[in-house]
């Protein structure tokens, strides 16, 4: 559904070298979002560029009736993204694709590569904390990019986090995916995996999601990934985002990231194409 949606907010954040944005938009979007799903934007009125963007849903508020996403400026349509103003109304495609499975019990593990922590904000956000454990592991750059993606707001939701940067600015210096396989190799983890009470939901670079997604197999522990392809219709339709999978037979087939997707099992996804 193409819905019009007013702009409640569009900043930057952090330091401007990050090229990190928070849009807010207010309107029905809300009303159905799922964490893990994507809006399809629309970034100029003019046709230039044609295609709308794929941005994760990052945060909803049913009661207020809106959702927040955020984006670091990569090219034309991204940059043309900074320049609308609050209460400009936007055309939205969405909420778009599947949504992340919710717990009910046990322990959820979210591995987060760079902005790949945006879309898990959604999640963590409707876990009932009473019954389900959160974990974040959370890998960036530097401490400056930590920081500029909303370091202080992801503190304040309260969540158990560890992190890491490749200069070791903030956290152990180092990849995610080595926080990743010593927190599943410690020993505190070893009863609740037993029980297959572990969930790990992951978002990032490609190359990270298959390391995630080996680490988590080797350990019996299912993960969910949250896959990005170039987008062109966002709907199914034109195809422009299929990637490969194979079924519980060994079978290939084909998924669209932006329909069947963009979180799939992890152990389905063939990683190299
Ligand atoms: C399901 C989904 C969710 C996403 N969620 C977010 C989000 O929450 N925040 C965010 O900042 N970005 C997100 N992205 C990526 C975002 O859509 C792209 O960065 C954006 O479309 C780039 O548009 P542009 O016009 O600025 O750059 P373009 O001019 O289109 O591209 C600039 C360069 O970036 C490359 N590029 C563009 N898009 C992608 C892509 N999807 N994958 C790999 N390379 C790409 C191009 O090949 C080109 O080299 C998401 C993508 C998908 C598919
Ligand atoms: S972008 Fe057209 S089918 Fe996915």
């Amino acid at each position: 559904m193409i819905l019009k949606e007013r702009v409640v907010e569009n900043r930057i954040m952090g330091h401007p070298a990050q090229g990190l944005y928070k849009m807010v938009l207010s309107g029905q979007i809300a009303q159905t979002a799922i964490p893990g799903q994507f809006i399809h934007l629309q970034v100029a009125d003019s046709n230039d560029p044609l295609l709308r963007r794929p941005l994760s849903i990052a945060g909803i508020d049913k009661v207020k009736e809106e959702v927040t996403i955020y984006y670091k400026v990569i090219g034309k349509g991204t940059e043309l993204l900074t320049r609308i103003r609050e209460n400009e109304h936007v055309s939205v495609l969405g909420p778009l694709g599947t949504g992340f499975t919710i717990p009910e019990q046990g322990e959820l593990l979210l591995v987060a590569g760079g902005i790949g922590v945006f879309p898990l904000l959604s999640l963590i956000q409707v876990i009932d904390n009473e019954k389900v454990r959160v974990k974040l592991l959370w890998g960036g750059e530097n401490k400056q990019f930590m920081e500029s993606a909303g370091l202080i707001d992801i503190e304040k939701m309260g969540v158990d986090m560890e992190m890491s940067t490749l200069d070791g600015s903030l956290g152990t210096q180092g990849l995610v995916t080595a926080l990743l396989e010593s927190y599943l190799d410690g020993g505190r983890i070893t009863e609740l995996k037993d029980k297959g009470n572990l969930k790990v939901a992951t978002c990032g670079p490609k190359g990270m999601l298959k390391a995630v997604t080996n680490i988590c197999l080797s350990h019996k522990v299912p993960v969910e990934v949250s896959l990005e392809e170039r987008m062109a219709c966002g709907v199914g339709a034109c195809l422009g985002c299929v990637c490969s999978v194979k079924d519980s037979e060994g079978n290939l087939k084909r998924k669209r990231v932006c329909k069947e997707g963009p979180v799939l099992d992890g152990k389905e996804v063939v990683w190299d194409e």
